[in-house]
């Protein structure tokens, strides 16, 4: 068994944040999301993976390299527009042969990994079987419509939903997946759907199973959804200290410091990471948040929110909370006259100011 993963898109619902950075990519608890669904793929015992890639193909090859980090064996297989998961499917297949694979959105996090569905999946040997989860706006989805446990009816981000079921970004198949890719249409947003693929092997007598997960799962492709994955994620940490906490300094509950990095006069109240050579000065950190790395906090209240690498935020008088902080971005008190806001921010920004 192989596994395919999606890491092509343009990430818009998370931009500017994307702008300059894969979605997959985007740390939760200081781990590229991407990396959780490759530990899940390796801990399902499937070791040949393809990473279908697209624009941003020369940060994720840098970020996963050869795979070997994770014991898997990585190729790169490129998608040259984003043209559908169905296509994404038809471009893979030399990669894939006769095998029967995993396909898992590069940007999808499911809490207890995939093990016991990949098992579940080899034993029953259906076509293809679905992973299915109840949400609150199916409409954001795919949406499944079971009759007697079987799967009736799915359809791509339907105004009027049938269900509460969401297909989940991890999809299971053999080789007629191919044929189904072939048949179909481009849906209305102009992209081949894995949605219409999965019906048509359900109207052609192919065996789809569903599984409906009772555990957690996310697509991270917007910031709430962010920032709910770094609490959950964060709650399954260990704590430790491998940095520098000063005497003066506080830490309690789940409160992971990294290596080089300094909290210092300051308070950090877990569950929160603190990553590689970030620098704490005279702050608090509040529960649920995650700073990457290289970071600098001086005079300053975070909480509940994720600060990417190499950025500072200085003397900030209000508590930063419910953010995302891109790269290398600084945050401060502008000392200019007259006194004034001072903005450079990126397309597709969001400030709110007190
Ligand atoms: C895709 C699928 C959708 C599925 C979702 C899960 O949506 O088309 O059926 O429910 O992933 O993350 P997209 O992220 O392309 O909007």
């Amino acid at each position: 068994m192989k596994a395919l993963v999606l890491c092509g898109g343009a990430g818009t619902r998370l931009r500017p944040i994307t702008h300059t950075l894969a979605k997959q990519l985007v740390p939760i608890a200081n781990k590229p999301v991407l990396f959780y669904g490759l530990e899940a793929i390796k801990e399902a015992g499937v070791d040949e993976v393809g990473i279908v890639v697209g624009d941003t193909s020369v940060e994720i090859k840098q970020a996963v390299g050869d795979g070997s980090p994770w014991g898997l064996q990585v190729s790169y297989i490129y998608q040259e527009q984003p043209l559908g998961l169905a296509h994404a499917v038809m471009v893979s297949e030399e990669f894939l042969g006769d095998d029967q694979f995993v396909m898992y959105l590069g940007d999808n996090l499911i809490k207890d990994g995939i093990k016991g569905l990949v098992d579940e999946f080899r034993n029953n040997k259906p076509n293809s079987q679905i992973l299915l989860a109840r949400v609150k706006e199916p409409q954001r989805f795919g949406v499944a419509e079971l009759e007697g446990g079987r799967v009736k009816r799915l359809v791509e981000k339907p105004e009027r939903p049938a269900s509460d079921l969401a297909l989940v970004g991890v999809y299971m198949f053999d080789n007629n997946i191919m044929d189904a890719a072939r048949a179909i249409k481009p849906s209305s947003r102009g992209e081949l759907e894995i949605t219409d693929a999965i019906q048509w092997l359900i109207d052609k007598g192919f065996t789809v199973d569903p599984h409906v997960i009772d555990g957690w799962w996310k697509d991270t492709g917007r910031l709430d959804d962010m920032l709910e994955a770094n609490r959950i994620m964060l709650e399954t940490l260990e704590p430790r200290v491998e940095g520098h906490v000063d005497g003066e300094s506080e830490t309690s509950g789940m409160v992971v410091v990294e290596k080089g990095a300094e909290i210092i006069n300051s308070s950090v109240r877990g569950p929160a990471i603190i990553g590689e050579g970030t620098r704490i000065i005279n702050s608090f950190i509040g529960p649920y948040t995650s700073i990457y790395f290289g970071v600098t906090v001086t005079d300053s209240e975070i909480e509940h929110s994720i600060i990417l690498e190499n950025s500072t935020v200085t003397d900030i008088p209000g508590r930063v909370e419910d953010s995302l902080i891109g790269q290398n971005v600084e945050v401060g008190r502008s000392p200019l006259k007259p006194a004034a806001y001072r903005f450079m921010l990126g397309d597709n920004s969001r400030v709110g100011i007190l």
